[in-house]
């Protein structure tokens, strides 16, 4: 199995696209701008109809799904500076907010109002009450139930015997049954939020969106109420019966902090999981050395986080003209932040392209930069930690159970990784 079987190049039909969505343009041509977001042809690169836009770092223009234009940014250096700039907005209600497909923009009115959907100073309010959750002390606390929801997984999969889909075996349970323990949420309910959160990412159109995220509101409104006469032990028991310096968390505030958690508490890290077990059975040398203890599975987390940047295109709104390198981003622009390219910025990461055990991958901005940095960064980091070595080390002979180029991925337009990932060992 090389690289090289897998086409850059290729699109996969089978992933699912919102038929109200105009297939992404492949390429640039003189006249158009490069289409943003694309799918990837290899799940684990930059789609190849980025290219232009490397040579053209930092910053370029391209189009929306509808054609829009709007400003991309895949130099390291300048998206550390706009990143942290109030002067870009991430109102995600405002009309201009530059979606990356027509089901977000469609339901603009009703996206988020929590963290990632809210400007300062709201939004330092409402991060000051999540923050201590999250800290190393607080994550290094969940190590031990992390290891055995792990091990209890593990040990289902070797009962059952190979072949296995790691998805939905592994990689989606371990995150969902942490981020349930964690807000006190149950995981009985697992498939009816599961159902939920993909629907709200990847539609398939707008209808859909809106659909589950009215359901996902009324599950976790009325577990909230619930909450409210008979506590519970988690971080939503925390917020509602904790006294807080700004008063107390009115309903509406929680619901959205519940929503906001759950999803992005489960979906992200489930997809580095399948994402990054894909890669490294896909890297046979770099693997090698990781079960030969020639590194560290911090080591190789970090440098997944890097090479994947399974967030790909975040987004914000110029509320102000802004003067970068030659170019002026006026008020009403939008502008992403492409973090594959950013990732891979030569100036920074040398042969970018490559995984490497060795290079300092720490800068990288997978998680994002500025105040919205990932929340849960130190918990994705433990999941990911025990989720990988745990997963390499009692099933030694994983492999995928078909070729490479049949396993289809995500579409470019949401959080990549592997819409499934059969193997055996
Ligand atoms: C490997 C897994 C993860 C990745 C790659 C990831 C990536 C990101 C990125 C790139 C952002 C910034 C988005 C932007 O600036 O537009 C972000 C924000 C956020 N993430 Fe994560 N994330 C991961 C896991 C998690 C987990 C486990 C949680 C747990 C609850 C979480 C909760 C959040 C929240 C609440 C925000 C918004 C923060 C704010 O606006 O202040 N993430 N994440």
């Amino acid at each position: 199995m090389t690289e090289s079987t897998l086409d850059p190049a290729r699109h996969d039909p089978r992933n699912p696209r919102d038929p109200h969505d105009p297939a992404p343009a492949p390429t640039a041509t003189p006249d158009a701008p490069t289409a943003f977001p694309q799918d990837r042809g290899c799940p684990y690169h930059p789609p190849a109809g980025y290219d232009a836009l490397r040579e053209e770092r930092p910053i370029s223009r391209v189009s929306l799904f509808d054609g829009r234009p709007v400003w991309a940014v895949t130099g390291h250096a300048l998206s550390r500076r706009l990143l942290a700039d109030p002067r870009l907005s991430t109102d995600r209600t405002h009309p201009d907010f530059p979606n990356p497909a027509a089901r977000f923009a469609q339901i603009r009115e009703r996206r988020t109002t929590a963290l990632l959907g809210v400007d300062d100073p709201e939004h330092n309010t409402q991060r000051r009450m999540l923050i201590p959750s999250f800290s190393v002390k607080r994550i290094n606390a969940l190590r031990p139930g992390i290891q055995q929801t792990v091990d209890r997984l593990l040990d289902a999969m070797e009962r059952q015997g190979p072949p296995a889909e790691l998805v939905t075996a592994y990689a989606l349970p371990v995150p969902s049954m942490v981020i349930c323990a964690l807000l006190g949420v149950p995981y009985a309910d697992h498939a009816f939020f599961e159902g939920c959160s993909q629907r709200l990412l990847r539609g398939p159109g707008a209808e859909d969106v809106d659909a589950a995220r009215e359901e996902l509101e009324g599950y976790l409104g009325a577990l909230i109420d619930r909450k409210r006469t008979s506590p519970g032990e988690g971080l939503l028991d925390e917020l509602i019966h904790r006294d807080h310096p700004d008063g107390p968390v009115d309903r509406e505030q929680l619901v959205s902090f519940a929503l906001i958690l759950l999803i992005a508490g489960h979906e992200t890290t489930a997809n580095m999981i399948s994402l990054g077990t894909f890669t490294l059975l896909h890297h046979p040398e770099q693997l090698a050395a990781l079960r030969a203890g020639e590194t560290t599975t911090a080591t190789v987390v970090e440098e997944l986080l890097r090479f994947l940047s399974i967030a790909d295109g975040l987004q914000r709104l110029a509320v102000e003209d802004i003067e970068v390198e030659d170019v002026t981003i006026r008020k009403g622009e939008g502008v992403l932040f492409s973090t594959s390219l950013i990732n891979r910025d030569a100036d920074v990461f040398e042969h970018a392209d490559a995984l490497d055990w060795d290079r300092p991958s720490r800068h990288h901005l997978a998680f994002g930069f500025g105040v919205h940095q990932c929340l849960g960064q130190n918990l994705a980091r433990a999941e990911l930690d025990i989720a990988m070595s745990s997963l390499f080390t009692r099933l030694p002979g994983l492999r995928l159970a078909v070729p490479a180029d049949e396993i289809p991925h995500k579409p470019g337009d949401t959080i990549q990784g592997m819409l499934e990932l059969p193997v055996a060992w």
